[in-house]
């Protein structure tokens, strides 16, 4: 049987070769730390330093301004929790925090970890295609929040949100506010540009290797240093005292280069998964899909879509049987499969959301592969329907 076609990187993106390449030396005659004033520790600083630049010029910020992380969740609570913290540290009391209603559950969940800590959490409301709406700001900033997380990206249907102009809008009306922004799925699918970010009031963005033909352990928070926030994890100092713990340096320097050649394929690359979902797109609407977001402007790569009356952890197992590796939304929260409370947020009615399945494209698919996705996808269904209800619903139960 020839290999699983991999249509889920949003999940995740398999390691560049080269970015592999750079990465390997640092596992062994390259092992120094770099806090070690020794050889080994110089060349690993002069690494870390290195990868510091290539990520800062992928998204056009300043080296100083990249702090390196675990992982993008990590960089999202430390945003949140940071921020928050050092609000705290003034004597304020705990504040208002505002985020949309469509973020990664590890936005939504630190948000809510905070509420529990006093904090007022308003979740910014989206219209039915996932972006955030002018009436729902224009509440918000009624409340005063002190603290504002709005993704670029949404991780389910790839939907953009308008962050530089929220962020204006925020900052005219809130000059003391904190405004982050997650670009984990933005990152590498659409230019960044974190200068004119920052020009309009994000002070914060969050980066992550894996998602970028890098390799997992490695992320950014990108962050104005006019931004105050407050360690998540005390110790050595590393990361301007941000972000205590010794470097993962093989990932990080995988992810500089991976940023390097992120940046450097990026139109080439948006062209090609434009050209490819289109291709996917055109053949589910043929096949009476119905698509999530589509009106709005989203990613080059992501297209979710349901078919009314098929669980969507059905279809996916099922195309999974025939060789076709795809979500049934974010993949962090599979293992809970409740509604995604960013289609809830959407308006789409529990019973659709369910049957909610997402393709994520990435730089080795091609035609052929769509063609033989939308084949096996109409097989697939036709196989479901043939099924009595009775074995309909067991399928539907994993049984
Ligand atoms: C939008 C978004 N934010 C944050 C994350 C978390 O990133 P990481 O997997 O690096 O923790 C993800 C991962 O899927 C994501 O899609």
């Amino acid at each position: 049987m020839s290999a699983p076609v991999y249509l889920d990187h949003n999940a995740t993106t398999p390691v560049d070769e080269r970015v592999l390449a750079a990465m390997l030396p640092f596992f062994s005659a390259r092992c120094g730390n770099p806090s070690s004033r020794h050889e080994h520790g110089r060349v690993a600083l002069a690494a870390l330093e290195t990868a510091r630049q290539q990520v800062a010029a992928a998204v056009g910020a300043h080296p100083t301004e990249i702090l390196f992380v675990s992982s993008g969740s990590e960089a999202n609570n430390l945003f949140l929790k940071g921020a928050a913290a050092a609000y705290a540290a003034y004597g304020h009391p705990p504040g208002t925090l505002a985020t949309s209603a469509v973020e990664h559950p590890c936005v939504r969940n630190a948000a809510r970890q905070l509420a529990r800590q006093g904090w007022r959490h308003l979740e910014l409301p989206v219209d039915a295609a996932g972006r955030v709406t002018a009436a729902g700001i224009a509440a918000a900033i009624r409340e005063a929040p002190a603290l504002w997380s709005v993704m670029r990206a949404n991780n389910e249907t790839g939907v953009l949100q308008d962050v530089a102009g929220i962020a204006r809008q925020v900052r005219e009306a809130l000059p003391e506010a904190s405004f982050h922004s997650d670009a984990v799925q933005a990152f590498g699918k659409i230019p960044l540009d974190f200068r004119a970010l920052c020009a309009a009031g994000v002070q914060a963005l969050t980066l992550s290797a894996h998602k970028i033909y890098g390799p997992k352990g490695a992320a950014a928070l990108v962050v104005d240093k006019r931004l105050e926030l407050a360690p998540l994890i005390a110790g050595g100092g590393q990361e301007r005292g941000l972000r205590s713990g010794t470097e993962n340096v093989a990932a990080i320097v995988g992810f500089g280069l991976a940023a390097e050649l992120a940046a450097s394929r990026l139109a080439n690359l948006a062209r090609h998964l434009e050209v490819l979902r289109a291709r996917l797109e055109a053949g589910l609407l043929a096949q009476g899909a119905m698509l999530f977001g589509g009106e709005a402007p989203r990613l080059p790569n992501t297209t979710a879509f349901a078919f009314a009356g098929i669980e969507g952890e059905t279809l996916i197992t099922k195309l999974d049987q025939a060789g076709f590796a795809v979500a049934s939304g974010a993949a962090c929260s599979s293992a809970s499969p409740e509604v995604s409370p960013g289609l809830t947020a959407m308006g789409i009615p529990a019973a659709l959301a369910r049957g909610a399945v997402r393709v994520s494209l990435g730089a080795d698919n091609t035609r052929q592969q769509i063609d033989d996705f939308l084949l096996a996808l109409q097989e697939t269904r036709a196989r479901l329907r043939n099924l009595a209800p009775h074995a309909t619903e067991n399928a539907t139960n994993g049984a």
